[in-house]
């Protein structure tokens, strides 16, 4: 594990660092013949990616049972630390007959390539209704997040592991900056106050609302989309970073935005994601994290501000991070401006309301998104996308 950086701290006090260094790349590459082997998807490859760069500091492996029952239940881990989603790595019952307790597994990932090493420390079984009613507040299949829980093996792998490279991102490796490099940036710019923000949908009007209120009261604003594993029907992140480059470049000042990925995969989980969301910004560096209208939400499974109210569960200095909660934004017709209902005298017939879910059905009909909901340099962009007949 590296020294801590000065600012906020990381969650759990210290910046978890988890890739191999050369010895360790050596040994375990002459190991990879002998070393039994399991294939990560694409959703527990990100996950190893996050631990093994300090994303899930202060995870430095895969969660085991008193973690994990805890984190179901309680939203803390055994030792207390505030954790509101299971970070587990689940195989099939037979796959987990062949590994042994205390050993060293082989992780590849889909493609066969051999990427890291988990120091199995215990395999157990777990109640997938429970983690889906008590994580997704739903037991119901169609949640995307509860039908990875329902289909993914019934043992859990535990232990700490090793990513043995960092390589590069294949589409944005300007914007990868792990957690050790964006706390350096933010320092290095003398923010003293970082509002993150996450987001899974192309950028609207009502995202750059909130963002330039919460911009108004602190020094920077690290934009942080989410690029690992979607559901399928999301706009690509490919197409989603291009529409931030451009509204980066006509709508903001340069020097008040730090731009960069966020490998992770989204699981939809809503309140408990929201927190999950934060405690991530908190390890890049983040002082405020941003929680608009149904966060991390995905059909009518949550409550429009059950994502807010959910930072209630916790005591001051829990998460180590603050929220700046948003009421659900529009574009108001009477004064011709983004406002909400806090500070629009309007009527509901006076506006016109914004939504990922809206602007992907638009281009599903072959519409674009109108002014009020897009900029147009943003509405061009998902022209361009809709028009090469690319699925979402
Ligand atoms: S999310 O799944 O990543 O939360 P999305 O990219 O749409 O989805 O949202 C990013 C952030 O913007 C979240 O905090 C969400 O609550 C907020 N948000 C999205 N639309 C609105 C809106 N119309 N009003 C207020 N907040 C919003």
């Amino acid at each position: 594990m590296s020294n801590n950086i000065k600012g906020i701290a990381p969650h759990g006090g210290y910046q978890v660092n988890r890739i191999a260094t050369p010895e360790q790349v050596k040994e375990f590459t002459s190991k990879a013949n002998f070393l039994p082997r399991v294939q990560l998807n694409k959703r527990s490859v990100s996950d190893l990616e996050m631990i093994a760069i300090g994303g899930f500091s202060p995870l430095t492996g895969f969660m085991d049972q008193d973690d994990y029952n805890q984190v179901v239940s309680d939203m803390r881990m055994a030792n207390g630390v505030a954790w509101s989603i299971p970070i587990t790595l689940s195989v099939s019952v037979s796959v987990a007959a062949n590994l042994k307790e205390d050993s060293l597994v082989r992780l590849d990932n889909a493609k066969g390539k051999y990427i890291g090493v988990l120091h199995l420390s215990q395999k157990y079984t777990y109640d997938k209704h429970r983690e889906a009613v008590k994580v997704y507040r739903t037991d119901e299949e169609n949640h995307p997040g509860v039908q990875v829980v329902y289909s993914q093996g019934e043992v859990n792998l535990a232990g700490d592991v090793w990513l043995l490279e960092r390589t590069p991102h294949p589409l944005f490796p300007s914007y990868q900056i792990d957690p050790v490099t964006s706390r350096l940036i933010l320092k290095d710019k003398g923010w003293k106050t970082v509002v993150g923000f996450q987001t899974r949908n192309p950028i609207h009007r009502a995202h750059e609302y909130i963002q330039k209120c919460a911009l108004e009261t602190v020094d920077g604003l690290f934009l942080h989309p989410l690029v690992g594993a979607t559901k399928s029907d999301d706009i690509p992140a490919d197409v989603r970073m291009r529409c931030y480059e451009i509204l980066l470049e006509h709508y903001y000042p340069k020097d008040r935005v730090l731009l960069a990925i966020n490998p992770s995969a989204m699981r939809y989980a809503g309140p408990r994601e929201a927190i999950f969301h934060a405690l991530i910004r908190k390890n890049y560096g983040c002082t405020h994290f941003i929680v608009g209208r149904d966060h991390a939400g995905v059909g009518d499974y949550y409550g429009t501000y059950d994502a807010q109210e959910i930072f209630d569960e916790f005591q001051p200095g829990e998460l180590g991070i603050t929220p700046m909660m948003f009421e659900h934004a529009f574009y108001c017709t009477r004064t011709k401006q983004m406002a909400t209902t806090k500070t629009s005298p309007s009527v509901p017939e006076e506006r016109v309301h914004l939504s990922g879910t809206k602007v992907r059905e638009m281009l599903r009909r072959g519409e674009l998104p109108p002014p009020e909901f897009s900029r147009p340099e943003v509405a061009a962009e998902l022209a361009r996308f809709m028009q090469s007949k690319r699925p979402c």
